[in-house]
């Protein structure tokens, strides 16, 4: 695997961390590409249960370089709680390296998150409210600062003066709020970039370096792609783009070195926050996949909603993005159902759509239809081969590999680490029939 890139193919949530500590075992780095500390990365190991936000979920592999990159945005003080949360945990830190053209998080990007939320009032976005939407916003229009910026006093002290300024006039003039103290946030980044500097570097060549040295990379993304934001459903999105050209974009890697696209769906869909989830289930059956699946969000703590796998979505985000092989976690959770329902077309005004309309009202008027499969009615938690699986499950699986027309190469049957099974002969089997 020398370069892998691993996206989540739904919202979000699909078991991203555990699949890239899992894959992490055998490579050398580990680049986070997107998102901030919106993101919430569980990982289950014997240590206990860890939730990454910044830190790619690899730094639990000792020997795994692990590297936050240009593409993501750090509230700096959010990292050094989660480097203190891991050190205090025993996990050793002198294999992360933080890129120094990432953009910061500053403590006015989440109280303007905040105000852009109770503005949009009835249409609010349901965001994490960890300011990332307003941190890629000062990013493109060029106002951001930078971890470099970090590691020049006067010069930093200069941009957060303007800066804040700007901001503080959002916040008094329009909002009524208490202002943001420039000389206080200077004098905690300075402690702050005490603490981070070794850790600063230019990833990309790190990254590049590691390439040419024919060295294993997993990109790890955050978010999904259906929340992306020119692909997903707009303006239910999150500021960056979790697809794999935004992988490569984020840790610094050429498409062209690129080896395989790992796309994470879950056996089902959830969303957490507000837009259009066409298979969402406001029953019973809805509640049983929110209970068993724990569906409560790794980063707010909000009940995540929940419905049957969506394959018109599925399918469209493994053309979007060149998608090699699929991993299908939390398959488990289906284990009580006598019948299990997947969305193979959206009928919408009496039409047939088997793509996702750029209009959220669309989306949202859609009406699913679904093909039942039969259940298996068994706990598969404790399967580690292909073999063991109920055969109804692995017609399930099959089912999902004809619709998406890609390979699941990996099914989760649980949190825990050890709790993936390898799915060889379906994936070889399936690969030389869909292509
Ligand atoms: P991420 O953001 O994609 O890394 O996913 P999250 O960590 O936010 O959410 C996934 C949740 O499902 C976490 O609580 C994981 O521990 C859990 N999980 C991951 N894979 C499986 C699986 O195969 N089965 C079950 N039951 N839980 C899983
Ligand atoms: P991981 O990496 C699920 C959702 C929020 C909201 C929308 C915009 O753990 O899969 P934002 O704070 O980004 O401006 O919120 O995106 N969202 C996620 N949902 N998993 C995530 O990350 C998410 N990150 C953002 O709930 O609907
Ligand atoms: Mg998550």
């Amino acid at each position: 695997m020398p370069a892998t890139i691993i996206m989540g193919g739904q919202w979000g949530d699909e078991g991203k961390g555990k699949l890239t500590d899992a894959l992490a075992a055998e490579a050398h780095v580990v680049v986070r590409a997107n998102g901030g500390s919106n993101a919430g990365h569980t990982v289950e190991t014997d240590q206990g249960v860890f939730k990454f936000h910044l830190i790619p979920s690899g730094i639990l592999n000792p020997d795994c370089h692990c590297i936050v990159g240009a593409g993501v945005v750090v509230n700096p003080f959010a990292l050094v709680e989660e480097m203190e949360m891991l050190e205090g945990r025993g996990v050793a830190l002198s294999n992360l390296r933080l890129s120094d053209r990432a953009h910061l998080v500053l403590p006015y990007h989440p109280r303007l998150d905040q105000l852009e939320e109770s503005e949009r009032q009835d249409d609010e976005l349901g965001t994490t409210l960890t300011g990332n939407g307003p941190a890629y916003a000062d990013k493109v229009s060029r106002h951001g600062l930078r971890v470099a910026d970090l590691l020049d006093g006067p010069s930093l002290r200069r941009k957060l003066d303007r800066e804040v300024a700007a901001k503080n006039r959002i916040l008094t003039e329009l909002h009524g709020q208490e202002p943001i103290d420039a000389e206080d946030l200077y004098r905690r980044l300075l402690v702050i970039t005490d603490r981070i500097q070794p850790h600063i570097a230019p990833s990309e060549v790190l990254v590049q370096s590691a390439l040419d040295e024919g060295r294993s990379i997993l990109v790890e993304c955050a978010q999904g792609a259906m929340l992306d934001i020119d692909y997903g459903t707009y303006p239910f999105v999150t500021s960056s783009s979790p697809t794999a050209a935004g992988a490569c974009q984020g840790a610094g890697i050429a498409p062209t070195r690129i080896d395989h696209v790992v796309a994470v769906f879950k056996a089902y869909s959830t969303r957490v926050g507000t837009g259009p989830l066409p298979t969402e289930l406001h029953d019973a059956t809805g509640d049983t996949i929110r209970e068993r699946g724990k569906e409560y969000g790794t980063t707010t703590g909000r009940p995540r909603r929940t419905g049957w796998f969506d394959a018109v979505a599925a399918r469209h985000i493994v053309r979007l993005n060149g998608v090699t092989e699929v991993t299908l976690t939390l398959l488990d959770v289906l284990d009580v159902f006598p019948t299990i329902s997947v969305c193979t077309e959206y009928h919408v005004g009496g039409s047939r759509l088997n793509h996702i309309p750029a209009r959220g009202e669309v989306l949202s008027s859609t009406i699913p239809h679904y093909v039942g499969t039969d259940g298996w009615l068994t706990d598969i938690s404790g399967v580690r081969e292909q073999e063991d699986l109920p055969a109804e499950a692995i017609a399930y699986v099959h089912f999902l590999e004809e619709a998406l027309g890609a390979p699941i190469t990996r099914l989760g049957v649980g949190p825990g680490r050890e709790q993936l099974v390898s799915m060889g002969g379906a994936a070889a089997r399936t690969l030389s029939h869909a292509r």
